[in-house]
């Protein structure tokens, strides 16, 4: 059972009804997020241990209705000890979340999935999307299942196969010159009517509680005992987000004893508006104007929806953002597949040399634990490496 409550604003902390379809706050313009009746009382009893999905979470999931839950197989994902990788660095325990390995190839399945559930729930049908390519092929896959309408816009250098992937699965790609941001703005051209339910990053609400699920799934594949830093490729923000959101859940719910976790965000140098606010102390960022072209598309975001999200959950946790070039992140590609035997995404890459330059500079101490998260699957970035 769902202990899906409410709606809440994330600047007013206002609150909206359930059974509504909402996408943002309407007065702020800021992301709403899913509220559950939590206390100390609800065991982890409450966990599918029969489920080897993101649905083993289901109780603290806004998706009620058994029959709209569109699985193909999201969530569990291994969560791997780099022996070598913590010997080489001399640090206590290094971990990958290797959400590769998702339906899709990318742990966007988990965001996508979520919504596409709810909004069959909540009665509809017709979604669009401005993507960097792992978003849209999960759109295009979970609105196959469920008999639905995807519209797809993606930026001009956004790798071949992720178009191939969406049209496979029956979806409609558009694809506009510039970033995901000129992407999105297309988007909302075509969409002036409001026809199609707008799931771009944070504009609702649930995409969040999917990604939340890597959070859960750390914990327990880490016996409840979080690690000391989480590193993160930021973009839009959601999984950074969603696992520090998953993280407060499970503290009220007791699951947790405490959260000593510092989350890390890592960008690239060509494109760094988390980095560049966290620089200068802001609690939002500004427009990245210009980005430059970079083999890590799912970081390639200007401006995100939940960037105060973003600012909010670094100074929380008393975290940290950084940026890494494009040759590090090549660099970092061969370096780790050698050791861990582990072909990378360029997003996974960009936390890997993130990880060593905190291992350099003394953030990251010999004793800690950490947990590197690599997003996606490299086979659909091949054009870039060439
Ligand atoms: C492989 C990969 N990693 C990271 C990101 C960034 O994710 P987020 O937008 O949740 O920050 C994306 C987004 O497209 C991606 O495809
Ligand atoms: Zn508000």
């Amino acid at each position: 059972m769902s202990l899906y409550s409410h709606l809440e604003c994330t600047h007013c902390n206002k609150h909206f009804d359930k059974n509504q379809i909402n996408n943002y706050c309407p007065e702020c313009l800021q992301p709403l997020v899913a509220k559950y009746l939590l206390n100390p009382n609800i065991s982890k009893s409450v966990i599918l241990t029969g489920r080897y999905d993101m649905w083993r979470y289901s109780a603290v999931l806004p998706v009620e209705n058994e029959s709209c839950k569109i699985t193909l197989g999201e969530g569990w994902t291994p969560l791997l000890d780099l022996q070598k990788t913590s010997a080489a660095f001399d640090v206590n325990r290094v971990l990958m979340k290797e959400e590769g390995l998702n339906p899709t190839g990318s742990f966007k399945a988990r965001g996508i999935g979520m919504a596409v559930s709810k909004a069959k729930e909540l009665g509809i049908r017709s979604f669009c999307i401005p993507t960097a390519g792992n978003a849209g092929s999960a759109l295009a896959a979970y609105v196959a299942v469920s008999d639905g309408e995807a519209h797809i816009y993606m930026p001009e250098a956004t790798p071949r196969v992720f178009q191939l992937d969406c049209e496979v699965m029956g979806a409609r790609v558009t694809k506009v010159k510039g970033s995901i941001r000129d992407a999105g703005l297309a988007m909302a051209k075509d969409n002036v009517d409001g026809q199609w339910w707008d799931i771009t990053t944070l504009k609702e609400p649930f995409r969040l509680e999917g990604k939340k699920t890597m959070g859960y799934e750390i914990a327990e594949q880490m016996n409840w005992k979080l690690p000391d830093v989480i590193m993160y490729p930021t973009g839009g923000g959601t999984g950074l987000i969603g696992i520090w959101k998953a993280f407060q859940e499970m503290l009220i719910m007791g699951w947790v004893e405490h959260i000593p976790t510092r989350m890390v965000a890592v960008q690239t140098k060509v494109c760094n508006p988390v980095v560049r606010a966290f620089e200068s102390g802001m609690d939002h960022c500004d427009l990245y104007e210009n980005p430059g072209e970079t083999i890590a598309n799912g970081l390639r975001v200007p401006k995100a929806f939940g960037d105060r999200l973003i600012m909010r959950t670094i100074k929380e946790s008393n975290g940290f953002a950084l940026d890494v070039t494009e040759e590090e992140m090549i660099l970092g590609i061969y370096e780790f597949g050698r050791r861990e035997g582990m072909f990378l995404s360029p997003e996974g890459a960009a936390v890997y040399i993130g990880f060593k330059k905190l291992t350099h500079s003394g953030y990251i101490k010999p004793s800690d634990t950490v947990v590197l998260i690599n997003t996606g699957s490299p086979y659909k970035y091949v054009d870039n490496m060439e």
